[in-house]
């Protein structure tokens, strides 16, 4: 962010500078975690979100884009704000008003799983970013961050396989978009084909 900006310039800011911004901001908020919920889950949800909206015409483009892109800014296993205080900061210091930024909270505060349990988001740009946000959960990319995440707290393997029956293997039937379900589809049969093919090695018992 930049001081010298005045409160009329940052009125000014155009949706995709605002974007770039947000993205220099939580590699920022990020650096040095090596988890997964890092800075490159942030853009692949990103990305993931810009797909979905190619096919929801009625959806509030930079609502989305910037709740994705600060979904994880507050997050309570990396940060011990209140309030999404970090979105709120990013969000105030490029002249977003209150209420937009309030929207852009209630996208973000929608889309957790665990503190939602299982609730739609009532906003299509809540279904929106939490399709986004699933869909990093499941493929090859599913597979890569759970255990990713089980090492970094030093559970053992089997633990992590059984996050996939708990929680990975769920989401497939949670989505809430069309476009969200189709990338899904895929996503979760290679779920599956990495469990049958551990089954074939020895099951999680083995390891
Ligand atoms: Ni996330």
């Amino acid at each position: 962010m930049d001081d010298l900006h005045t409160s009329a310039d940052k009125l000014h800011t155009s949706a995709d500078e605002l974007t770039r911004r947000a993205v220099d901001y939580i590699s920022g908020l990020f650096s040095g975690n090596a988890g997964g919920h890092d800075a490159a889950h942030t853009m692949r949800v990103y990305r993931n979100a810009l797909r979905i909206l190619e096919e929801e015409p009625g959806a509030d483009r930079e609502v989305v884009l910037l709740a994705a892109l600060l979904h994880d800014a507050d997050d309570h296993k990396l940060f011990a704000t209140k309030d999404n205080a970090n979105a709120r900061r990013f969000l105030a210091a490029n002249g977003v008003p209150e209420e937009r930024a309030d929207r852009i909270c209630e996208v973000i505060n929608a889309v957790s799983f665990s503190a939602n349990r299982g609730r739609v988001p009532y906003s299509v740009e809540g279904r929106i970013v939490q399709d986004a946000d699933r869909l990093d959960a499941m493929g090859a990319i599913g597979v890569a961050r759970t255990f990713a995440y089980g090492g970094e707290h030093g559970r053992p393997l089997g633990d992590s396989v059984q996050h996939f029956y708990d929680k990975l293997l769920l989401l497939k039937g949670l989505m809430n978009t069309e476009t969200g379900n189709r990338l899904a589809e895929r996503r979760h049969a290679f779920l599956e084909a990495f469990l049958k093919e551990l089954e074939e090695e020895g099951g999680k018992e083995s390891i």
